[in-house]
């Protein structure tokens, strides 16, 4: 018997999410000036459907059956053993992997896409516009809006635009529309260029370059969207943990750790928020988020209120952040370089129910290197910082002599990402790590802003 690759056939496919807000409490957004968000405050950004399930609370919420079809394409995605690995760890750890790089655009990001674009077209919006860091979340909104006949616009951060040329070459492939940020097109843009004409651009920069671009097209049919962070985006992403559920359950096993690299928070979401339900209910499992030490937001900074981009034009929402006008230092995992968190993922810190972890670049070139040469796939850079976790626990299995099982999310494929390997082999990737100074400083623009309520959601 094949026990490498776990298939669930198509028709196991989920045909419901899983909303994570039915079982935890957060604060809510807030307007800039403080006061309480209403849904209809949000009406120029998204289209009304979406601002519902972002404020919904019930448990299980229905995947519309176009959005089944298009997610077929590559759903359900395989759960892999990665058994060369352990080979090569000598670990009595058995260490599966969701390969979420099978999807076209190569990573989690079209689980939210697609329901993102289908969303926005029934509800009449001709146009979206988003920022995207690495790229993967701009080639899978342009993906998306060409699978429902939408135009998209892309912001991409300028470090990865120049790092990652092909990734242009793809969202235009699909029809969408790539310029690199900060941009001469917005007011967002002019006044970062101002500040610092070389400045590498950050996810906070392009956020507010996309949402101006949004709010301010005049016929109406315009809406932005985000691939991370906000509650309707990891309910999509839950597809993949409802998936690894069942296909645990056709092996007869059980994960006892969970790991996700961490940007905004969205796949470590997916993967690990169904099983957050069961440690709510009295389950014991270890749950990582990982992200690099460079970008330390969940492992260093402050549980606040504080604004998701950098010119302050979104909610204030409630998440652990490094300031909204931070940059994070130019590493090359783009999509984990953002200084806020996913509420949801952050409340769940706060609560201790997760425990995030960081990992130097370097070393998380070398877990993926090591996982190249075993498993095959060459991983994104992002996905890199999830794979070190991973080393880190088979080999503490080992030395402890325990056979625990791990599940990480494999969020994607590093195809379009090789120059940075390349800078890792010639040996230019250096670790950085934000001095604490540096910490203090950027935090200086939320020390204004409401703080926060301490929740808990123990049952
Ligand atoms: C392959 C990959 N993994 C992870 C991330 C981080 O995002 P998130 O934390 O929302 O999953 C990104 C973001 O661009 C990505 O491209």
């Amino acid at each position: 018997m094949n026990d490498r690759k776990i298939d669930l056939p198509v028709r196991e496919m989920p045909r419901q999410w899983y909303n994570i807000l039915a079982d935890i409490r957060l604060n809510p957004p807030l307007k800039p000036d403080g006061a309480p968000m209403a849904p209809e405050d949000l009406a120029p950004v998204f289209p009304m459907n979406l601002i519902e399930q972002e404020m919904s609370t019930e448990r299980w919420i229905d995947i519309p059956e176009p959005v089944m079809d298009v997610l077929s394409l590559w759903r359900p995605s395989p759960l892999m053993r990665a058994k060369s690995l352990e080979k090569a760890l000598g670990t009595p750890a058995r260490i599966y992997y969701k390969n979420e790089g099978v999807s076209p655009p190569g990573s989690h990001k079209p689980n939210t896409a697609v329901p993102q674009a289908y969303y926005n077209k029934i509800f009449g919006i001709e146009r979206m516009t988003t920022e995207t860091g690495a790229g993967q979340w701009g080639s899978a909104l342009s993906f998306a809006c060409s699978q429902f006949g939408l135009a998209c616009k892309v912001y991409m951060v300028r470090i990865s635009f120049d790092q990652k040329p092909y990734r242009k070459a793809m969202m235009q492939a699909w029809g969408g529309q790539c310029v690199a940020s900060p941009s001469s097109e917005t007011q967002a843009g002019r006044n970062a260029l101002e500040k610092d004409p070389q400045t590498p651009g950050s996810l906070g920069i392009a956020i507010s370059e996309a949402v101006e671009a949004a709010v301010s097209d005049t016929s109406g049919k315009t809406r932005y969207s985000l691939g991370s962070v906000l509650n309707h985006v990891m309910l999509h992403q839950t597809i993949i943990g409802l998936e690894a559920r069942k296909q645990f359950a056709l092996i007869g096993e059980e994960p006892d750790v969970i790991i996700g690299c961490a940007g905004g928070g969205s796949n470590f979401a997916g993967l690990a928020f169904p099983y957050v339900r069961d440690k709510i209910n009295g389950r014991e499992i270890a749950i990582y988020p990982v992200e690099p030490a460079a970008c330390p937001t969940l492992t260093r900074a402050p549980f606040v209120y504080d604004h998701g981009d950098t010119a302050g034009y979104t909610p204030l929402l409630p998440m652990h952040s490094l300031g909204h006008a931070f940059v994070p230092p130019p590493i090359h995992a783009g999509g984990l370089r953002y200084h806020g968190m996913a509420p949801t993922v952050s409340q769940l810190v706060d609560e201790g129910l997760i425990e995030p972890q960081s990992v130097e670049q370097t070393e998380a070139y070398e877990a993926g290197v090591l996982w190249a040469r075993t498993e095959g796939i060459i991983p994104a850079p992002e996905t890199t910082n999830a794979l070190a976790q991973v080393v880190k626990e088979a080999r503490r299995a080992k030395e402890e002599g325990q056979t625990k099982t791990i599940a990480v999310s494999f969020s994607g494929h590093g195809l379009l990402d090789l120059a940075a390997y390349d800078k890792y082999f010639a040996g230019e990737l250096k670790d950085v790590c934000m001095l604490e100074e540096d910490m203090r400083a950027s935090q200086k623009v939320f020390a204004d802003f409401p703080k926060p309520d301490s929740l808990t959601s123990g049952k």
